[in-house]
């Protein structure tokens, strides 16, 4: 039996990601958009579906504005949303974004109430944190992308600078997706060989600092709409891990009940992806410096909850 996967909003992100689901060939596809958008979604799903005969796969997309397309889905991935433009902060973002999350979660409850959502809309965690409450789903099933490409960013930029191969490279990225996220250095190796061993502090700092300003480089670079290819690989490795059921440990954000002291919040931790979404939260010990820095990035995410109309405001750290 194929799986049937769900990706709102037809734009920059959504339409790659239906792509790389498309060639992998286990899933059917209904992409979505909002009714002025509808012949995109159509558009871009016929065309996905055309280059199945000449790549191998037997992917069938539905384009379309009409919510009960989403019917059954077993995941449905959000890219839905105003993009960022340049010189815009990501929480610019969070007020038009979070009537997004509202409408489509809205749909999404009462069409696949089984789903496991993925959030890709920025500002992500706080995005994540609206879909949360729009759907009412378990914390299990509402989880947002930006650790997987947050840490692939880190782990190009380590590559680059030591030139060797980014397979032998892990990197961890820890805190919510915007400037104040929290790369771990002394978790991140290069063939198992922690980075501190092979570059000088100030060498990590700098490149942990391009990391935490990676989706601005590209939104500066590209100008017009923000990073569509790594996002898109990002959300195939999560889609991947939940509906094949591997397991896979990955740094994603999700609603935090008092791990890593922090209460009442998304914000982006080492977790267990397998069939029935995040099914295990992994806790490290942090130094007094990382919790600092991750409370810190806690706090940002807090802000624009407050910011957000209708989402009860977490506690205070
Ligand atoms: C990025 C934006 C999309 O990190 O958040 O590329």
């Amino acid at each position: 039996m194929r799986f049937k996967i769900g990706i709102v909003g037809a734009g920059n992100v959504g339409g790659p990601t239906g792509q790389r689901i498309a060639e992998r060939n286990y899933a059917d596809i209904v992409l979505l958009d909002m009714p002025q958008a509808e012949g995109l979604a159509k558009g871009k799903a016929l065309d996905i579906e055309e280059s199945g005969p000449v790549l191998g796969y037997e992917t069938k997309l539905t384009g379309g504005a009409d919510h009960s397309l989403l019917k059954d889905c077993d995941l449905v991935v959000v890219t839905a949303g105003s993009p960022r433009k340049p010189g815009m902060s990501r929480d610019d973002l969070v007020q038009t974004n979070q009537g997004v999350m509202n409408e489509w979660g809205g749909a999404i409850k009462q069409h696949a109430p089984n789903a496991v959502v993925i959030v890709v809309t920025n500002p992500l965690d706080a995005m994540a944190q609206a879909m949360f409450h729009a759907t009412g789903f378990p914390r299990e099933r509402v989880v947002g992308m930006a650790g997987v490409l947050d840490s692939a960013r880190f782990r190009t930029f380590i590559a680059q600078e030591l030139n060797v191969s980014v397979q032998d490279v892990t990197a961890f990225v820890l805190g919510g997706h915007g400037d104040q996220m929290v790369p771990l250095s002394r978790y991140s190796t290069v063939a198992g060989i922690p980075l501190p061993e092979l570059l000088p502090r100030d060498k990590i700092a700098g490149l942990e600092q391009r990391t935490a300003q990676g989706g601005a480089e590209i939104v500066n670079l590209l100008k017009a709409g923000s990073a569509f290819y790594a996002p898109s690989a990002s959300v195939l490795t999560m889609v991947d891990s939940i509906l094949l059921d591997q397991k896979r440990i990955l740094p994603c954000s999700v609603y935090l009940t008092g791990e890593y002291g922090q209460q009442d919040v998304f914000l982006g931790v080492p977790v267990k992806l397998g069939e029935g979404g995040v099914e295990q939260i992994i806790q490290i010990e942090l130094s007094s410096q990382e919790e600092q820095s991750l409370a810190k990035s806690a706090d940002a995410v807090r802000e624009l909850l407050q910011v957000m109309r209708g989402v009860p405001s977490a506690t205070p750290s």
